[in-house]
């Protein structure tokens, strides 16, 4: 696992753009992209890059970690459209081809499991954008969840309804329910790369990066993965013990290492 520490939100945006360039660059065909305010800055910055001409995600395709259950696609909290207005209409990515869980598929249990099998069938992920809740969750898998669950229904507990609220008109508006990548799905990406900011973030970073590997702090499965990248700005470092070496072992790379 690679830690990167940098001065604020706009760089954390630079390095997961540099990140999920160089895949793409490298013959990368299946980004996973993940929403909440955390990948804004990366987003805005591949749009730039692809409107210079210097990154195209032509042929491509991409899959969701999550979405809201009850939520129709087009519903302004729902997740295929956020991806939809932050991301995808901003490069050449074909929107055919971003492909999320649908949250008002009469079965839902059903639609988990057939998610799961379609990022099966055109995986694996290259490179999976992940944010990080204050409690420690990655897409939506809340703490106690299955360090090696597949795509299934969860239910949001307090706190993650309460923080996502700032988006939906009263905290009433904020399902109850999602469907969310199991860990063991977003596991089997070849590279997570998990992005943070602010010191709202700063126990959770600390926890998931020098923790236990536990299911009560899901994003910690990352120290398990074989290739996996932290991009923290300052503020979200700060609860860090070992920033120092984490910021020596980016200063002395050897050659090109990349990230
Ligand atoms: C949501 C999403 C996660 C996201 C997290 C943090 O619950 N399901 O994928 O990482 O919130 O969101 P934010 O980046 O807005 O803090």
């Amino acid at each position: 696992m690679e830690i990167v520490i940098v001065p604020g939100p706009e760089d954390t945006g630079v390095v997961v753009a540099d990140v999920i360039a160089a895949a793409v660059h490298g013959g990368a065909r299946t980004l996973g992209l993940a929403t909440g305010s955390s990948p804004l800055t990366a987003y805005a910055e591949l749009a730039r890059r692809c409107a210079a001409g210097q990154v195209s995600f032509t042929g491509m395709q991409a899959f969701l970690l999550d979405e809201y259950v009850g939520l129709p696609a087009d519903h302004p909290q729902a997740y295929a459209r956020f991806i939809r207005d932050r991301l995808v209409r901003h490069v050449d990515l074909d929107p055919a081809r971003v492909h999320g869980p649908d949250g008002t598929a009469p079965d839902v249990l059903a639609e988990a499991l057939r998610y799961d099998a379609a990022i099966a069938a055109a995986g694996p992920i290259d490179v999976q954008v992940l944010g990080i809740g204050v409690n420690g969750h990655i897409g939506f898998n809340e703490p106690s969840s299955s360090l090696r669950s597949r795509t299934r229904i969860k239910t949001l507990t307090a706190r993650t309804r309460q923080d996502n609220a700032r988006f939906f008109g009263s905290i009433d508006e904020v399902p109850h329910h999602v469907i969310t990548q199991g860990l063991g799905t977003i596991c089997e990406a070849g590279h997570l790369v998990l992005t943070a900011s602010g010191s709202r973030k700063a126990a959770a970073v600390a926890a998931a990066v020098e923790g236990p590997l536990t299911a009560s702090c899901p994003a910690s499965v990352l120290q398990w993965h074989s290739h996996a990248t932290v991009v923290v700005d300052e503020a979200a470092a700060a609860h860090l013990r070992d920033a120092d070496f984490y910021r020596y072992v980016l200063e002395h790379k050897i050659g090109d290492q990349g990230y």
